[in-house]
């Protein structure tokens, strides 16, 4: 297995509409993989694919993606994963992004959702999700078709946010430091 390169905001990649999957062989799995070791190295608990620069409509998650217990580790893989039904309740969350690091933002999302995917084994399969795992589904799913969660903030909100993004960027460059990844980002 090996780590991915990660695409950040702006790039285009992150804007594109996904295709869906036909096949579920060894490539894929692979690639899948590979997606959920980027996914632990950059302490993230939720990954898609525009996230390491692939359109295909493919998403890894954990929503317990602890580095001391591996044992408690739940990864899940996610081929072609489709919302299916949704809460009419919702519930606000602070969200993070691998593709826009250090930020967080309040972002509203439905408490509830019903999903459709097949799995790693090319098996379809369905879920109930609630809490974290209904959050992250939302937010990764969105990134298939090029949704960020700063589109779902207001105008101002979102160009405060971009703001501290750009400052934190160079920061970065001006004291030659990579991100330092300390809270949890989907
Ligand atoms: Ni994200």
């Amino acid at each position: 297995m090996s780590v991915l390169k990660l695409y950040e905001y702006p790039d285009v990649v992150l804007r594109q509409k996904c295709e869906k999957v036909t096949t579920v062989d060894d490539e894929l799995r692979r690639f899948l993989d590979d997606m959920l070791e980027t996914m632990y190295a950059d302490k993230g608990c939720g990954l898609a694919a525009p996230q390491v620069g692939c359109t295909k409509r493919v998403i890894v998650l954990d929503p317990n993606p602890s580095d001391e217990d591996l044992s408690a580790r739940q990864p899940m893989f996610l081929i072609n994963p489709e919302i299916i039904w949704r809460s009419e309740d919702t519930v606000f969350f602070n969200e993070g992004c691998l593709s826009l690091p250090e930020q967080r933002a309040e972002v509203e999302r439905f408490a509830k959702v019903r999903v459709h995917y097949v799995d790693y084994n090319g098996v379809e399969q369905e879920i109930l999700a609630d809490d974290l795992l209904a959050i992250i589904l939302q937010h990764e799913i969105d990134h298939l078709d090029g949704i960020l969660y700063i589109d779902h903030l207001s105008r101002l909100k979102r160009s405060r946010l971009l703001n501290k993004l750009e400052k934190y960027r160079l920061e970065c460059n001006r004291k030659q430091i990579s991100h330092d990844k300390q809270e949890i980002s989907v």
